[in-house]
């Protein structure tokens, strides 16, 4: 059963100057995200995935097609609410995601507006700093966390409101790599232990290559998508729309087009170790 589902969307910015026609920033687009699934979303830069991403909580509209969320029609105003109590967008920047100064009230924020009653807010803000692997930290000053540690409580403070689906727009893009393995550690427990929907656009392949299915945009429009494993062994077509495949594959990849007789479909640095044991024994 798909979750998020865009049919035939289409969508143009309004242009800021004078006598300009409006840009087409998506064309056609149709993708189906299902409940539980944890999806990446590829694309050089302005290819339209925070577009994209803007389109399954309802902060963007299509201008052609349509958004569903849970079956709910994103144009339908009315079903606003529900949408967005439904999906949550975390954003790349974790310092304009901070809406209080100790930890556990910026987890609490998300909650209070839902207007949920104080004793289960408690509840909830315990449980969302416990999946991100935070809970020690309540009573802290967020703004003298890491960045890691900043980016894990936006995720907390979206948990808190018991979404079924976490959009992520880079969140681990201003990290170092401590950071970004300590926010994909959480996002792939909250999708596997929680069940949560994950949706996360990213630059970086080796966080790519841990999703179910990944979806390469380019253009507005969708290039290829399928299996991290599928996805990535069209290492020209990728290159041609100038992306990156993950280093393991590149290397074999390079292998190969120099005659060495190597696997296909190589994503991580276990199975280069593995392929490249049995190129040098041969
Ligand atoms: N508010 C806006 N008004 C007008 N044009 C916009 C606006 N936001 C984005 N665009 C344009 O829409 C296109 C797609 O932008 P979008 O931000 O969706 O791309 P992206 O794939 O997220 O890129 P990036 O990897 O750089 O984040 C770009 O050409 C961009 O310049
Ligand atoms: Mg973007």
């Amino acid at each position: 059963m798909e979750y998020l589902k865009a049919e035939h969307v289409s969508f143009f910015y309004d242009s800021t100057e004078e006598g300009q026609q409006a840009q087409q920033v998506l064309r056609d687009v149709s993708m189906e995200i299902k409940k539980g699934e944890f999806v990446a979303l590829l694309g050089h830069n302005g290819s339209g995935k925070s577009t994209m991403a803007k389109h399954f909580n309802a902060m963007l509209l299509p201008s052609g097609g349509h958004v569903y969320v849970d079956s709910l029609d994103t144009a339908d105003e009315s079903l606003k609410y529900e949408i967005r109590r439904r999906v949550g967008l975390v954003l790349q920047n974790p310092d304009n995601q901070l809406v209080a100064s100790i930890v556990e009230e910026d987890v609490a924020f998300g909650p209070e507006n839902l207007g949920i009653p104080p004793e289960e807010i408690r509840q909830r803000v315990d449980a969302a700093l416990q999946a991100v692997g935070m809970a020690e930290y309540a009573s802290h000053s967020a703004y003298k966390l890491s960045g890691g540690q900043k980016q894990r409580i936006a995720i907390a403070g979206i948990i808190a409101m018991q979404p079924d689906c976490i959009v992520l727009d880079e969140p681990t893009a201003m990290l170092d790599p401590r950071g970004r393995t300590e926010v994909m550690e959480t996002i792939r427990r909250l999708n596997r232990e929680h069940g949560i929907t994950v949706v996360l656009i990213t630059h970086y392949m080796d966080e790519a290559v841990q999703a179910d299915r990944v979806i390469v945009m380019d253009g507005g429009e969708i290039l290829v998508e399928g299996l991290p494993r599928e996805v990535f062994s069209h290492v020209e077509l990728l290159r041609q729309h100038r992306l990156d495949v993950p280093q393991a594959t590149e290397l074999l990849y390079r292998l190969g087009q120099n005659g060495c007789t190597v696997p296909e479909g190589v994503l991580n640095e276990e199975e280069c170790v593995a392929a490249l044991e049995l190129l040098l024994k041969a």
